[in-house]
């Protein structure tokens, strides 16, 4: 399947996008080791959460739907998990498998995880050094990806680990190992990154603490289900941003977005380039921040983007980098390197779409410069990457021509429902049959 995007104006409207990935994900794990029931409203029914769902199905939890987006997990605590009868599919995503990997070091029982083709190429080696420390046996590919075989260990040892990179699929992972752990588990981030887990490890009774950059996790506690409001995913809300922002005279108002402060980088480095983004009617929804955010078209300059917000805005680099083709002037992006390994390489798949549609783009090993122009139509790749062919697609919007976007059946894995949600902003973004 394609898109096929006409230029359009994006129109004053006020809508909702689906549930957050990282918080859905959490959920359905942690639920399921939790004692008691775990209720969860606004989940993201994306391709990679079922991939979490189905997965947690395997290793013997009950899951009652109630709806797409709602359903009870009847968790079975910490040590009920059982085998798997088959191996585990995670599809496309680097999330579920990092940190199932974690839970499942420290099971009793082995179990194997695979993926689609993009995740068999990401690194894995990155989780299976710490777990290994801890006492479990990890074996992968050559090149450290998956397949992955686990021999969990029901002694795990805790350990203090200083993490080589900013990630917070790799600081998950660590800590669902260590919940299994004898002894505090403690880590320490290059990099502030997403705190979903902490967070609802918190709420469910687990002791974590954090300090300046370190992070430690008590092991074997007790902890217990709960309910959990999923917050709108502010990635998935950053498309409808960047819409509305290169548009003219439109005014979106995108309800209930989570707007946890490990993650707003996005509208941080968009203010920067004169964005105008207001937050209203700011709550606390089962432990996350939330907000109404309003966005009105602006003129945006090009900056150098401070690499301090990098680990804060990660998923939001292809947004940022039309963002920036759309701005006056150049825009440097540096710091950038782990987007080669996001589910493609991001900073060649934007720099080729981009180039693709006529804006001048230097591509570096570890960072790109953009300099702003006018779109021209044509066809551009996705590279079977949900974030490319959503970022594209918003970039034909305010295209010369029509813009044929390939490849893009994966948009399902984070955001099922795009092409209605833009539809309803007033952006003219078709699914077409590929020829
Ligand atoms: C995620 C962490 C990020 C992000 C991914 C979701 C998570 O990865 O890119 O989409 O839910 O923990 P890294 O922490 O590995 O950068």
């Amino acid at each position: 399947m394609n898109f096929q995007i006409n230029p359009s104006k994006v129109s004053d409207s006020t809508i909702t996008v689906p549930g957050d990935k990282s918080v859905s994900h959490r959920a359905l794990m942690l639920g399921g080791i939790a004692t008691g029931k775990t209720n969860i409203k606004g989940f993201l029914a994306g391709k990679d959460c079922l991939s979490t769902m189905t997965s947690m199905k395997s290793l013997g939890i009950k899951i009652e739907i109630l709806d797409e987006t709602e359903m009870s997990i009847h968790g079975v605590g910490l040590n009920g998990l059982s085998a798997p009868k088959t191996d585990l599919d995670l599809g496309n995503s680097g999330t579920a498998m990092r940190l199932m990997a974690g839970l499942l070091a420290g099971q009793e029982f082995s179990s194997n995880l695979i993926g689609d083709a993009s995740l068999s190429g990401r690194p894995m080696g990155r989780i299976i050094k710490p777990l290994s420390q801890m006492g479990a046996i990890i074996s992968s590919d050559e090149n450290e990806t998956p397949p992955l075989q686990i021999s969990g260990s029901s002694k795990l040892k805790a350990i203090h680990y200083d993490l080589p990179i900013a990630s917070a699929q790799v600081k998950s992972s660590i800590l669902l190992a260590g919940l299994y752990a004898d002894g505090t588990t403690s880590l320490i981030e290059p990099a502030i990154t997403r705190d979903h887990t902490e967070r609802m490890l918190i709420s469910m009774g687990a002791n974590v603490t954090k300090i300046g950059n370190k992070i430690s996790i008590e092991g074997k506690p007790k902890i217990f289900g709960r309910n959990v409001n999923v917050p709108a995913d502010l990635s998935s809300a950053s498309f409808v941003i960047l819409a509305a922002l290169i548009s003219e005279n439109a005014d979106i108002l995108i309800k209930n977005v989570g707007i946890n402060p490990t993650r707003t980088g996005v509208l941080e480095i968009l203010k920067s380039m004169g964005a105008d983004i207001t937050l209203e009617k700011k709550l606390l929804i089962s432990g996350e921040p939330v907000a109404d955010i309003r966005v009105r078209s602006s003129k945006l300059k090009g900056s150098a983007i401070d690499p301090k917000l990098v680990s804060l805005a990660i998923d939001e680099f292809p947004v940022l980098f039309v963002a920036a083709a759309a701005s006056i002037g150049k825009t440097t992006f540096s710091g950038i390197g782990e987007l080669r390994v996001k589910e493609s390489d991001r900073i060649t798949a934007m720099s080729k779409g981009l180039q693709n549609m006529g804006i001048k783009v230097d591509e570096y090993a570890d960072g790109a410069v953009i300099y702003g122009g006018e779109f021209s139509g044509g066809l551009v790749q996705s590279f079977g990457d949900h974030r490319i062919a959503m970022s594209l697609a918003i970039a034909g919007t305010i295209a010369n021509d029509q813009i044929i976007v390939k490849d893009i059946e994966s948009v399902d894995t984070s955001f099922p429902g795009f092409c209605e949600c833009m539809a309803n902003i007033g952006a003219n973004i078709r699914t077409i049959e590929a020829e």
